[in-house]
């Protein structure tokens, strides 16, 4: 388990579907998909990973039923409400991705304090993705530098993709904000408007389990699947 990824991000997708399986409503996977962030957070936290990024809830998803989208906007107030002490425990940071300014007031106040909370922690980062979506990342930072660039602060030609880089949610992660190891459960093999930016290089690893499901070891598995891999960004192997 040495060369872990600096960077880890995790489309947790399959809890509607582990919770038809077993004749549940779709809530109740959400409900214990919650309980596989906490473990895959301090596992990921264990083996040394730098920031581990969790696609929880996509600009796209308001799309769903509001019952559904409602129990969603709960989930981190229960999930920071019993969960922080155990962040501060492990020294990681909350971050979140995404316009949280739609999400409801509570909601808000409990993702605020939890990064409040933490914010002195300099471990992982766990980076929370909350009413993200890449194509809105993106055309945010095409606004904010037009801006930059109408009130005369920047030339067409000073853009440089590290502009664009710089204008994106993930800023604040500096250099580690391209994942290195994407991760899809539940056999979809797509994604779905998430780090469309940052992945350009990222290796993508598709496991069948649905997120309720993975765990500790199931990361480890992506992990190794991740180090057979040879990383060439357009070069050559040996070079
Ligand atoms: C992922 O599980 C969680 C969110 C998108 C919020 P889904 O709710 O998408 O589960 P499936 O894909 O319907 O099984
Ligand atoms: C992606 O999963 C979003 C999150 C995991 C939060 P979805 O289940 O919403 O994606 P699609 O609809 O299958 O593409
Ligand atoms: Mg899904």
């Amino acid at each position: 388990m040495d060369r872990i990824p600096a960077h880890i991000a995790i489309i947790m997708d399959g809890n509607g579907r582990w919770a038809k399986r077993r004749h549940l409503p779709r809530v109740a996977g959400h409900k214990q998909g919650m309980q596989t962030v906490k473990k895959v957070a301090i596992a990921a936290s264990d083996l040394g990973v730098k920031v581990l990024s969790l696609y929880a809830f996509s600009t796209e998803n308001w799309k769903r039923p509001a019952a559904e989208v409602n129990y969603l906007m709960q989930l981190p107030i229960r999930f920071f409400s019993t969960f922080v002490p155990d962040l501060v425990k492990h020294n990681v940071r909350v971050m979140v991705m995404g316009d949280t300014s739609r999400l409801p007031k509570a909601t808000q106040k409990a993702v605020n304090d939890a990064i409040k909370d933490t914010a002195n922690c300099d471990g992982m980062v766990l980076n929370f993705a909350l009413n993200y979506g890449g194509r809105d990342e993106i055309t945010r930072a095409v606004k904010q530098i037009a801006t930059k660039v109408a009130a005369g602060q920047l030339k067409p030609d000073e853009i440089t993709e590290q502009t664009i880089s710089d204008h994106l949610m993930s800023a604040p992660l500096g250099k580690l904000a391209d994942p290195d190891l994407l991760i899809r459960t539940s056999g979809e093999e797509r994604i779905s408007n998430f780090m469309l930016w940052q992945i350009g290089y990222s290796e993508l690893v598709f496991v069948n389990e649905h997120w309720p499901d993975f765990n500790g070891d199931s990361l480890k598995r992506a992990i190794r699947e991740f180090q057979g891999r040879h990383r060439r960004f357009g070069g050559l192997v040996n070079q």
